[in-house]
């Protein structure tokens, strides 16, 4: 089986081309990654030496290399985006369309002339379904109402993988995941971006309140879900995914959580506002679907922050040369003004 995995350098591409060499002694990997702040190839380094991993450097927006690389793999699997609610809204959302949006139309267009029998996953976003009010759970079915420029992006992605399904009969699967925490996040996501700030005793950020819901599943449990799509998925249908924490956690709570697993003082915690637009309120998925396969997490969230704390707590390695450098200009933009009021 040879698979196509796409954005394999970021935080979840990375975690699945791993747990797929590790899994299937049969397997091997082609990752196609452009390389953008969020790509580092320190992600993959374990396995970067392994005769069945390959790495090429370039972008899914390009149609003749893409053509050429999908010619010889048996299934594709689509990560590759711009993955930043906060760039979507605080930057032009151009490249958010550019990635998300026509660069899956590539992914797609390539498959169908050069290897139309191929399984296309295309990795998705519960945040499709915008916020949702409780008690409401969307199943696949439900009206997407997506809110941020990310979002709406990931929505068309969407649109377009399955109409490529019913148009060219390519066999595509749609999945939609809630919140992945875990290692290797970009630590401009919430998870990492604490973690590390309180690691340095320094302020964590803490938008509009903390009243927000999201349901956060560990990267693991998302990649293992990935990988039973890829086996036992049907063509043409869509799988929510996420952890149904219960009760859910609101992000004041996750922040607690986090201090908590650390052992740093709630004093941390430092309130900001209107950093946001258009903040979400609640995500919330039915992932009856893809626990009829099943599938179901394996640890609970307490569990899995104790364990991510430990790797950032020990991979100072990997994080620091991050914060260095381009990264450090992107924070003092973005919060640099919020911090100090
Ligand atoms: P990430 O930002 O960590 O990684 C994205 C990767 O894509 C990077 O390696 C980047 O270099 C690469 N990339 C970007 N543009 C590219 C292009 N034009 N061509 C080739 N490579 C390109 O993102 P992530 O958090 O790992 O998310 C991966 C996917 O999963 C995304 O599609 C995202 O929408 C989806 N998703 C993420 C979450 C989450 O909580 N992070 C939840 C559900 C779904
Ligand atoms: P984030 O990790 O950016 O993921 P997403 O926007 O895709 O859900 O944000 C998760 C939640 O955390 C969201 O409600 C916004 C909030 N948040 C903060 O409170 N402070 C921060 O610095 C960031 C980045 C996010």
């Amino acid at each position: 089986m040879r698979v196509l995995v796409t954005g394999g350098c970021g935080f979840i591409g990375s975690c699945f081309i791993r747990m797929l060499l590790d899994e299937d002694s049969e397997a091997s990997v082609l990752n196609l990654d452009l390389l953008t702040y969020a790509g580092n190839p320190a992600n993959l380094a374990d396995v970067e030496a392994s005769p069945r991993y390959e790495f090429v450097q370039g972008d899914i927006r390009d149609l003749e290399l893409v053509s050429r690389l999908v010619a010889d793999v048996d299934q594709v699997v689509n990560f590759a985006a711009e993955s930043h609610v906060d760039r979507s809204t605080s930057e032009r959302a151009g490249q958010f369309v550019d990635t998300n949006v026509y660069g899956v139309y590539v992914m797609l267009e390539a498959t169908r002339r050069h290897r139309p029998k191929a399984r296309f996953l295309q990795v998705g976003t519960d945040e499709v379904y915008g916020s949702v009010d409780w008690p409401g759970f969307p199943d696949e079915q439900t009206l997407l109402r997506p809110s941020s420029p990310y979002s709406a992006a990931k929505a068309a992605a969407d649109h377009l993988a399955l109409a490529f399904h019913e148009t060219h009969d390519l066999d595509t699967i749609v999945s939609r995941c809630t919140n992945n925490y875990g290692p290797y996040q970009y630590p401009e996501k919430v998870v990492p971006l604490f973690l590390i700030n309180a690691i340095e005793d320094e302020p964590v950020p803490l938008y509009d309140g903390g009243t927000q819901v999201r349901d956060w599943l560990r990267v693991e449990d998302h990649c293992r879900a990935l990988l039973l799509l890829l086996r036992s998925g049907e063509a043409g249908q869509i799988y929510n995914i996420g952890a149904n924490q219960d009760p859910e956690v609101p992000n004041l709570e996750l922040t607690r959580m986090i201090l908590d697993v650390l052992g740093k003082p709630e004093s941390l915690i430092q309130p900001v506002e209107g950093l946001r637009p258009g903040h979400d309120q609640r995500y919330a998925v039915d992932t009856s679907r893809i626990r009829a396969l099943g599938w179901q997490p394996e640890l609970d969230l307490r569990g899995g922050m104790e364990k991510t704390a430990g790797w950032y707590r020990e991979r100072r390695d990997w994080w620091e040369p991050i914060r260095s450098g381009a990264y450090r200009e992107y924070y003092e933009k973005h919060y640099g003004a919020a911090l100090k009021s």
